[in-house]
């Protein structure tokens, strides 16, 4: 018989929920909002759509393996050159490559608990074990902890800026402390995956790259605030020969075609990042005036969603299943290692309008 690894004998096969129609078919539901994965629910930056459109015609030639276009753009969008970017498809990709390329066997990724769970995921699939530190007070990263962690087989500290899950950032100043605290041979990885949404809403929070660290891998993605979740397509910057491993371990015809065209029509659609972080920044309001009305707990967030507390695993299901009659999809954060909490990602004007009405009604 075929042994198959430890490590991926260990891990859980993803596995989907019920497809929205469905549910929303068995409920009988009226009008529903879908804010479970934090995407951009006002759509498509419509300049990607535009240049899907104008690439079609060429998806019978293999896409440019080195994305040169999209890659100036970024480079030029960082005030750096070609050298300090790699794409791939979706942030995800990069993260994964960035671990079989620069990873040895027995190194380490120091993380906290209650982060982005693909990165644990991804660890485990390629051997690399995860030591994870809890969270601080406020759902934040523990910066302190995380410096005193840091061991001989410590290779890379992950931190997500803001949070997914929780929305915490990590200011400026708490940023600089760790990246100055950490041996120049550990990497930090801060992933930026809502860096849009957090430079709308804090002037305190730091763009990682700009640090221009020899150590320091900025993750970004077009999967957020650019609206092309689906596309699939996710960047890194750093450091030149940190960027250059990562690119030989990546597939060579990454991002597709179409994929490069989009983001390239998305990143030169800042009316769409703007209408995106403005319609944004008026829903957190909104949220946690309703969230405070019903007396609930809640994390302020940097991203597009919110964080809240329910105290108890039973409370949080009993809320989200509350919520979901009410045509309401959110997440309950079991899976994340926070199964007393529920996160709500903002949407439409109109989605955003149903939570607070729901909230209102509880
Ligand atoms: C912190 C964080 N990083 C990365 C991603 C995934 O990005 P991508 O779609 O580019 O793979 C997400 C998606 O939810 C996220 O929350």
């Amino acid at each position: 018989m075929v042994r198959i690894p430890s490590n991926i004998q260990d891990l859980v096969s993803y596995k989907p929920g019920k497809p929205v129609a469905q549910i929303v078919e068995e409920l009988g539901l009226k009008e529903w909002a879908v804010l479970w994965n934090n995407e951009n629910n006002l759509g498509p930056s419509p300049k990607a759509l535009s240049e899907i459109q104008k690439a079609l015609s060429l998806s019978h030639l293999y896409p440019d393996p080195s994305a040169e276009k999209l890659c100036s753009l970024i480079a030029q969008d960082n005030d750096c050159t070609l050298d300090h970017v790699t794409v791939d498809n979706g942030s995800e990709s990069v993260f994964d490559c960035m671990l079989r390329a620069l990873f040895e066997p027995g190194d380490e990724l120091l993380t906290c608990e209650g982060t982005f769970v693909a990165v644990y995921i991804w660890a485990k699939a390629n051997n690399v074990h995860c030591e994870k530190i809890p969270l601080a007070e406020g759902y934040q990263f523990d910066i302190d902890q995380l410096i005193a962690s840091v061991g001989p087989k410590t290779k890379a500290i992950y931190v997500a800026n803001p949070n997914n899950p929780t929305g915490a950032m990590i200011r400026r100043s708490e940023l600089e402390r760790l990246v100055q605290s950490v041996p120049e041979e550990v990497i930090v990885i801060v992933d930026e995956a809502y860096f849009e949404y957090a430079k709308a809403l804090s002037n305190e929070y730091p763009d990682s790259f700009q640090m221009r660290r020899p150590n320091v891998i900025t993750l970004r993605t077009f999967s957020k605030a650019h609206g092309i979740a689906g596309i699939r397509v996710g960047y890194a910057l750093g450091p030149k020969p940190l960027i250059e491993s990562i690119r030989k371990v990546r597939m060579t015809f990454a991002p597709s075609h179409l994929s490069q065209a989009a983001a390239v029509g998305a990143i030169q659609d800042a009316e769409h990042v703007q209408k995106t972080v403005v319609v944004n920044r008026e829903a957190l309001r909104q949220f946690y005036a309703a969230l405070e009305q019903a007396g609930l707990n809640y994390t302020a967030s940097f991203g597009n969603f919110v964080m809240v507390d329910l105290g108890t695993e039973e409370a949080a299901k009993q809320f989200a299943e509350t919520l979901l009659h009410k045509g309401l999809f959110i997440r309950h954060l079991r899976a994340f290692g926070l199964p007393h909490c529920v996160r709500i990602s903002t949407g439409t004007e109109d989605e955003n309008a149903l939570l607070v009405r729901s909230l209102e009604s509880l």
